[in-house]
């Protein structure tokens, strides 16, 4: 399973990349509002994204028609070769993907929720298609079940071009754990999951103990 970073922080897609561990970004709206991102910084902010981490970096359309996403895709797609266009899983939606996917444009269907929205994006061209999990577990419905889900009914069927899951909405180093052993693509993940993921009691015991035998050591 790949890891993105879902975030507009650049400081945090610096880290995360840092580390090896960051093939690409996640953004959305909400994340870009977060870091206080005004809307004449937005293009520049994305392609700054593009300029730290090579990989697929998703920049969400807001139009809600056809012809409104597709005018917004282009634009993002042409700030970077590795913009992917986030579009909503809604009817005007899938119509926009199919005519950017036909253009080359790579397009990751966000606000999945079900395996038949994604069935139906992965026909219209979506090349990446966010089933969101901690959304779910919020209205205690069980976001991992439906994630799987839709990672096996994709993989059912040749979509005649590649799809990948990108399992999002992910809350929890159980999520990410539960959406590698069901073989989801990617998972995009918080900063703050992700820094959680590399934590354990135990490692930090380990080297307290570990440290303090080579104090000794040196001490001899
Ligand atoms: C996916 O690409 C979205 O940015 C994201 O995962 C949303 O998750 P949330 O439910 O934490 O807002």
């Amino acid at each position: 399973m790949k890891f993105f970073v879902d975030t507009a922080d650049l400081r945090e897609i610096e880290e995360a990349a840092s580390w090896g561990v960051c093939a690409g970004v996640t953004t959305n709206p909400t994340l870009y509002q977060r870091i206080g991102g005004k809307l004449a910084d937005f293009h520049n902010h994305v392609k700054r994204i593009c300029e730290i981490v090579d990989g697929p970096v998703s920049a969400e359309s807001v139009a809600l028609d056809r012809d409104g996403i597709v005018r917004e895709g282009e634009e993002l797609a042409s700030l970077h070769r590795n913009v992917v266009v986030k579009i909503p899983t809604i009817t005007e939606g899938l119509a926009a993907t199919k005519i950017l996917s036909e253009q080359g444009i790579a397009v990751n269907m966000t606000l999945c929720f079900t395996a038949p929205q994604a069935l139906l994006a992965a026909r219209a061209g979506a090349r990446y298609i966010s089933p969101f999990v901690g959304r779910f577990d919020d209205i205690s419905e069980d976001g991992i079940e439906h994630l799987s889900n839709t990672v096996n009914c994709l993989a059912n069927y040749d979509f005649g071009h590649e799809v990948e899951v990108i399992a999002a909405s992910i809350r929890s180093a159980n999520h990410v754990l539960q959406a590698a052993l069901m073989g989801a693509d990617i998972a995009t993940v918080p900063f703050k999951v992700l820094e959680q993921l590399m934590k354990h009691p135990l490692t930090d015991r380990g080297l307290e103990s570990f440290l303090a035998d080579w104090e000794k050591v040196r001490n001899a």
